[in-house]
């Protein structure tokens, strides 16, 4: 069909129209934006000196367990841009923060830089995965750290020992089958004065646990871990020491990794129920007794309806374990900005108080 020339100056009118429409749409869009991020910054009054490239340096690997920090690893294996690792030390003038393992400096392998020059906006971090029971006095280090990072939710870095990722839900789960054995306990440092080892010598009177690990002289290699522990109904993670939040490698890789369900002592239910659901762990707090709570964890194992319960928080989650320093390294880059522009720890043991 043909078009006159008034109808095409009409099409032409219309459209137009709608490209108008489009373009204040468009620079609707880009002020609100950019008000946004003036806005962002304005609160914090930090953003205008992020730096383009944040550098860490690590100033001691912990452990003495040195890993390549070659290339840039954070963006290669972390997809983390402008996140610089070093453990160079000539590099500490240029570096934004530095890392300080604690376990280290306590027993004095390794010693802070208090004698050189300090870089006005760079940060001092402690770090320490331990309990506060395990870190012995911290009053030597008051005054001088600007972070904690810690597996505690209040540390200004928070490094979880793993956590549960949210997936696409899945009805059907893999219950781990095949189990040999009530209960299996992994431990290398057995002392009587852990709390831990009351419960172990009391409920092996009515439960079968088997042991594995240095102090039951089996050590398990790093393969054979997991195929072990997964024959068992039952994983005792049970923490060396109990404080509130720590909760470690046993939960999530014994345990959850593993397919078996953990008898948790350690912090408060409500600690546990924080990170993970409350129907995927069995606590000893919630017993009147250790008998009582071999008697339900035998009732457990006969009803195969019940135990299968305590794995369906495997249709919604997989388990996120970080075992990696750089990775834990890494995760500090994205919340950089956040970090208050002043702030110094007058006291180190605030943390072990929260
Ligand atoms: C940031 O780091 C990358 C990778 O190391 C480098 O290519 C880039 O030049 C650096 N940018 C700045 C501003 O230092
Ligand atoms: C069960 O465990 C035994 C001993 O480790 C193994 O030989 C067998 O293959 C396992 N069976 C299944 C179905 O996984
Ligand atoms: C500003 O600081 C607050 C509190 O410290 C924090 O929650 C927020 O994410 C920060 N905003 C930006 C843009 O970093
Ligand atoms: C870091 O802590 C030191 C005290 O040890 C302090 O002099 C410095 O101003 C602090 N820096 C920042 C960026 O908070």
């Amino acid at each position: 069909m043909g078009c006159s020339i008034r109808c095409i100056a009409k099409w032409r009118k219309r459209h137009l129209q709608a490209l108008k429409t489009v373009l204040v749409l468009l620079l609707t869009v880009s002020i609100s934006i950019s008000w946004l991020l003036v806005d962002k910054q304005h609160l914090n009054g930090s953003t205008e000196s992020l730096p383009n490239n944040i550098t860490i340096l690590l100033w001691h690997w912990p452990y003495g367990t040195q890993y390549s920090l070659e290339g840039d690893v954070c963006l290669r294996d972390y997809n983390i841009s402008g996140c610089i690792l070093v453990d160079n030390r000539t590099l500490y003038e240029s570096a934004d923060l530095v890392v300080f393992h604690h376990f280290e400096l306590r027993v004095h392998n390794q010693h802070l830089p208090v004698d050189i020059h300090r870089p006005a906006k760079q940060k001092w971090v402690w770090l320490s995965l331990e309990a506060p029971q395990n870190n012995g006095n911290l009053s030597p280090y008051n005054t001088l750290f600007n972070l904690t990072m810690s597996y505690h939710p209040q540390a200004d870095i928070t490094v979880p020992y793993g956590k549960l990722l949210q997936k696409k839900p899945d009805f059907d789960v893999v219950i781990p089958e095949n189990k040999s054995y009530e209960a299996c306990w992994v431990v290398s440092n057995y002392q009587k004065r852990h709390k831990r080892s009351d419960v172990y010598q009391e409920l092996k009177k009515n439960l079968k646990v088997q042991l594995y690990g240095l102090a039951a002289t089996k050590p398990l290699p790093k393969e054979a871990l997991l195929p072990t522990i997964s024959r068992c109904y039952f994983y005792l993670a049970f923490e060396n020491t109990q404080s509130p939040h720590y909760i470690t490698e046993k939960l999530w890789r014994n345990s959850f990794q593993a397919g078996t369900v953990p008898v948790v002592l350690g912090p408060s239910r409500r600690d546990y129920e924080a990170v993970v659901p409350p129907n995927s762990f069995i606590h000893v707090d919630d017993f009147k007794s250790i008998k009582a709570l071999a008697e339900y964890l035998r009732g457990v194992i006969k009803d195969p309806k019940r135990y299968n319960e305590y794995f369906t928080w495997r249709q919604d989650y997989v388990v996120k374990l970080y075992t990696d320093w750089r990775e834990r390294l890494c995760n500090i880059c994205p919340i950089y900005g956040r970090f208050p522009t002043q702030k110094v720890y007058e006291d180190l043991s605030v943390w072990t108080k929260w």
